[in-house]
């Protein structure tokens, strides 16, 4: 072959090694025919004269070059060009990448569920056992753990469930994943495809989106100021039902006692019957004595118990667990075996340590003051609008629901709100059946609202909807 064809501008003081643009060119001549297949390329000597660059530099590019496949070797004869398939090389298009990411909107005020407070995290307590746990007493901990997640996190997380929920499992019948977006699709597979699933209506839309993708038969089912309408869960031919007891979510309701009893006898009453119980804010509650999961309450082991660290430390840290009873156990055994744990070992004993030293409890202790203040504050402040706005669901969580009597409809108002700079969110985007509701109805979130600025907030809200405040008794006297 003319050696000129190899003739590149070679950057000798160039921040890319020689061996490694000798190769890159090569390689781009060969892939775009420059160099015909069967061609033999120029010894190494020669080459190296020609490019007056040293022998060994050439043989590491045609080093890479054969193990890539580009050049093939013929033993005392030489390197000859390959022949390769065409790959398609098709440049990317990054500007339609960018734009087609979704835009997070961002509000000056943000009533979003989901928010919880930033202010008040142990980041001294936290960071003495992330650095502890850094260091060559754990380096077991760089090896995969087991599926299921640490032993010594899921004996913490039995102990607190037994303590504050009420639960009664052991370590092995608990799952470790990385939320409860995880861990859902995992407990889907516990079931036969056409297992029909019943949802809350309104409810979870994670929920509702996750089970829909994965193909499942979802019947919608009622939801009022009882929590899940039981009675008409009987009526479907739902294998198993996903429920929010402790708070409903969206709709804050709390599933009453008549209600947990139906739904645990409705379960009792044939052996592919469960329940998912979804205790993803219980640890927020206002009024009242807790109360115990309906887990708690179960018998039968008809119970699929679940809950998060998303509310009680941080979303950020996508820690979830389930707990199943042992009937489905084996089923999972068989099933998700060969599968490693999707949370990092050291964050789960991170985890395990702050319960384990009690830092948990009082990191609950603490934010439940925290978040009871910002409630008390939100209810009083909404008192003043009570001629048009009215709340349920403020036992417990970190949202409730407001009730609107206004002229306009819900989408209406929530552009209003969303011009102003302010975040609220209409109770019929969480509706599984698309139907809008006949009532405004908004979700209001306060968990990552100072509770300072609360008062302001539901002002700016109530100006922008021009919704008066009213003059209260006590301010006549
Ligand atoms: C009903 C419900 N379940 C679970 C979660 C938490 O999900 P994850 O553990 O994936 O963060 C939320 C979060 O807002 C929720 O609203």
């Amino acid at each position: 072959m003319n050696m000129d064809m190899l003739l590149f501008e070679l950057e000798k003081d160039g921040g890319k090694p020689l061996y490694d643009q000798l190769y890159s060119g090569i390689k781009e001549a060969i892939i775009t025919k420059k160099i015909a297949v069967g061609e033999k390329l120029p010894s190494k000597r020669k080459l190296a004269d020609f490019l007056n660059i040293s022998q060994t530099t050439i043989e590491i590019a045609y080093a890479q070059l054969l193990a890539e496949g580009y050049i093939m070797s013929k033993s005392r004869v030489g390197y000859f060009v390959e022949e390769i398939d065409d790959l398609p090389y098709i440049q990317p298009d990054t500007t339609a990448f960018i734009n087609e990411q979704p835009k997070k909107k961002s509000f000056n005020i943000d009533f979003n569920p989901g928010s919880i407070d930033i202010d008040a995290f142990p980041f001294q307590t936290w960071r003495k056992y992330a650095r502890d746990l850094f260091d060559d007493a754990s380096k077991e901990l760089l090896l995969t753990g087991e599926p299921q997640g640490e032993p010594a996190l899921r004996t913490e997380i039995a102990n607190y469930l037994y303590q504050s929920r009420g639960v009664v499992c052991s370590p092995e019948q608990i799952v470790i994943g990385s939320g409860t977006e995880q861990l859902l699709p995992m407990i889907l597979r516990l079931f036969s495809e056409d297992t029909c699933f019943a949802l809350e209506n309104p409810g979870y839309p994670t929920v509702h989106r996750m089970f829909s993708q994965y193909k499942r038969k979802v019947l919608p089912i009622a939801v009022d100021d009882e929590g899940i309408v039981i009675h008409a869960l009987e009526k479907t031919s739902a294998d198993v039902v996903y429920i929010t007891p402790s708070h409903q979510f969206p709709t804050g309701a709390v599933l009453s006692a008549t209600r947990r009893a139906q739904a645990l006898n409705w379960a009792a009453q044939s052996p592919s019957r469960y329940i998912i119980e979804d205790d993803y804010d219980s640890e927020f509650r206002y009024t009242g004595k807790p109360i115990p999961a309906l887990q708690a309450l179960d018998r039968n082991d008809k119970v699929i118990y679940m809950s998060t660290f998303t509310k009680s430390l941080m979303p950020s840290l996508r820690v979830a667990y389930f707990v199943l009873p042992p009937k489905l156990l084996a089923t999972y055994n068989d099933v998700f075996n060969y599968y490693s744990s999707t949370v990092p070992r050291f964050d789960q004993h991170i985890v395990a340590n702050f319960m384990r030293d009690g830092h948990f409890s009082k990191h609950l202790n603490r934010m439940r003051k925290v978040y009871r203040k910002k409630h008390d504050k939100l209810t009083t402040i909404l008192e003043n609008y009570s001629s048009q706005v009215k709340m349920t669901g403020e036992q417990a969580g970190m949202h409730v629901l407001l009730n609107v009597q206004h002229p306009l409809s819900e989408q209406q108002l929530q552009q209003h709100a969303n011009n102003a700079g302010i975040g609220i969110y209409p109770l019929s985007d969480y509706r599984l059946d698309g139907l809008l509701s006949t009532q405004v109805q908004f979700l209001l979130g306060f968990g990552g609202i100072p509770v300072h600025q609360i008062e302001a907030s539901i002002e700016r809200l109530m100006d922008c909807w021009n919704i008066p405040k009213i003059t209260l008794m006590a301010d006549n006297h």
